[in-house]
């Protein structure tokens, strides 16, 4: 697939810009600070309806401006759809998919899919456990959209499971235990009692959704490292074989189950956080927070014998995070049968020459590739395509 054309309004720097945009590789050249990531960043806004450069939507609106709109037309098998998104923070987004108002947002995905890599992806590899989750499951969306829905159920469970940890506390905690009626009259051991049996069915919900969504992330890094361990090779010429293995907070035969390489039935996985839960029952309502779960788990990434994370160096972090990324690219080219649109935010400028050639060699047959750079001798001669300038919020054909 590909993008014909973006159009935002009052987007980050941009009061309105039109990038009309062909097959093949586009370059956007232009000093710092001038608007390249901004429309890098709208462009994954429109697959993944969420910044890779912020959690939240409100830096995303011109400052001063009430909210923002990016349109993209979007072409696949010779088939034009246009997906126009408002985005008011505060709000819920808008979203209009060919001129229909969609009833939720989310049902634009899978239009456009990108893969977007960009300095912070070095976070990948040097950054907490949430980075390399959030990689998986964005990848799970792009992969097949209905996992937004599973994401935001889980998300939805754990923040009512923590809130009620936090409120029964007091009757749960040994603390409570044994003292006489409360000021309302009710039985400790029966609020208790009560309590328990509420925390009971939020386990079961937590388990249902958490199981799907391991083992969507299993079967998901399971497809993705053979991609991966060939992509660092070819961009890093590397002898160092690299490794992610799926590190779960689950107790410790349940962890070394799900790390073993066989992914683990979801009925497994179900009775294995189940199990989890009931042994850190104590802790949890202590610390009024849920210890294990999907939302706790980490992938290690190694090098060799070594993690990466810690050990490998700056130049090999790099060739790490964009062989995840490309590995995601051919993943979902694999899976879909067509190509994402790839989008490589300031890259080259971080690779020495041999690296920047084979980079430009491995992507010269996607469909549609988006490049920014400050300036354009950093980009290899194979990829020259389109060029545009960007300065100060403007963008103009070069
Ligand atoms: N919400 C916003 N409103 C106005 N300007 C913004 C907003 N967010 C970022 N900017 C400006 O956009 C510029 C950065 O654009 P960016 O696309 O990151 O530059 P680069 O060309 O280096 O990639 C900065 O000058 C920043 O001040
Ligand atoms: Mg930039």
């Amino acid at each position: 697939m590909h993008v014909r054309h973006l159009t935002v309004g009052d987007f980050r720097s941009y009061v309105s810009a039109d990038l009309p945009l062909a097959p093949g590789v586009s370059t956007l050249v232009g000093l710092n600070g001038q608007g390249k990531t901004n429309l890098a960043e709208a462009i994954g806004y429109v697959a993944s309806l969420s910044s890779h450069r912020v959690a939240t939507d409100a830096p995303l609106v011109r400052f001063g401006a009430q909210r923002a709109v990016v349109r993209a037309a979007v072409v696949r098998d010779g088939r034009e759809s246009l997906v126009e998104l408002e985005i008011t923070p505060g709000r819920a987004n808008r979203a209009r998919l060919n001129r229909a108002p969609l009833t939720r947002p989310r049902d634009v995905l899978g239009t456009l899919r990108t893969v977007l890599f960009a300095p912070e992806d070095l976070a990948l590899v040097k950054g907490e456990p949430g980075e390399r989750r959030r990689f998986l499951d964005e990848l799970l969306v792009q992969r097949q959209p209905r996992w937004a829905g599973v994401r935001s159920d889980y998300e939805k469970i754990l923040k009512q499971r923590g809130a009620l940890l936090r409120s029964a506390q007091p009757v749960l905690s040994r603390r409570g235990r044994g003292r006489g009626r409360t000021p309302e009259g009710v039985d400790p051991a029966e609020a208790r009692a009560d309590a328990l049996r509420t925390l009971d069915i939020w386990d079961e919900h937590l388990a249902t959704v958490g199981s799907r969504l391991l083992y969507a992330r299993l079967r998901l890094l399971r497809d993705l490292v053979p991609h991966l361990v060939a992509a660092y090779q070819e961009v890093s010429a590397n002898q160092a074989a690299v490794t992610a293995v799926y590190r779960s907070s689950l107790h410790e035969q349940a962890a070394a189950a799900v790390a073993d390489g066989e992914v683990p039935e979801p009925e497994r996985l179900h009775e294995l956080i189940l199990e989890s839960l009931a042994q850190v029952r104590e802790q949890e309502i202590e610390r009024g927070v849920t210890l294990v779960g999907p939302h706790r788990d980490d992938v290690v990434l190694g090098l060799g014998e070594m993690p990466a994370k810690g050990y490998a160096s700056h130049g090999e972090s790099w060739s790490f995070a964009l062989g995840l990324r490309l590995a995601a690219y051919q993943l979902l080219r694999h899976d879909l049968g067509d190509d994402p649109v790839l989008v490589l935010d300031d890259v080259f400028a971080e690779l020495d020459s041999g690296r920047r050639e084979r980079l430009a060699g491995l992507i010269a047959d996607c469909e549609q590739v988006l490049v920014t750079a400050a300036v354009s001798e950093d980009v290899p001669e194979a990829l020259a395509g389109a060029r545009f300038d960007v300065t100060l919020g403007e963008v103009r054909p070069g």
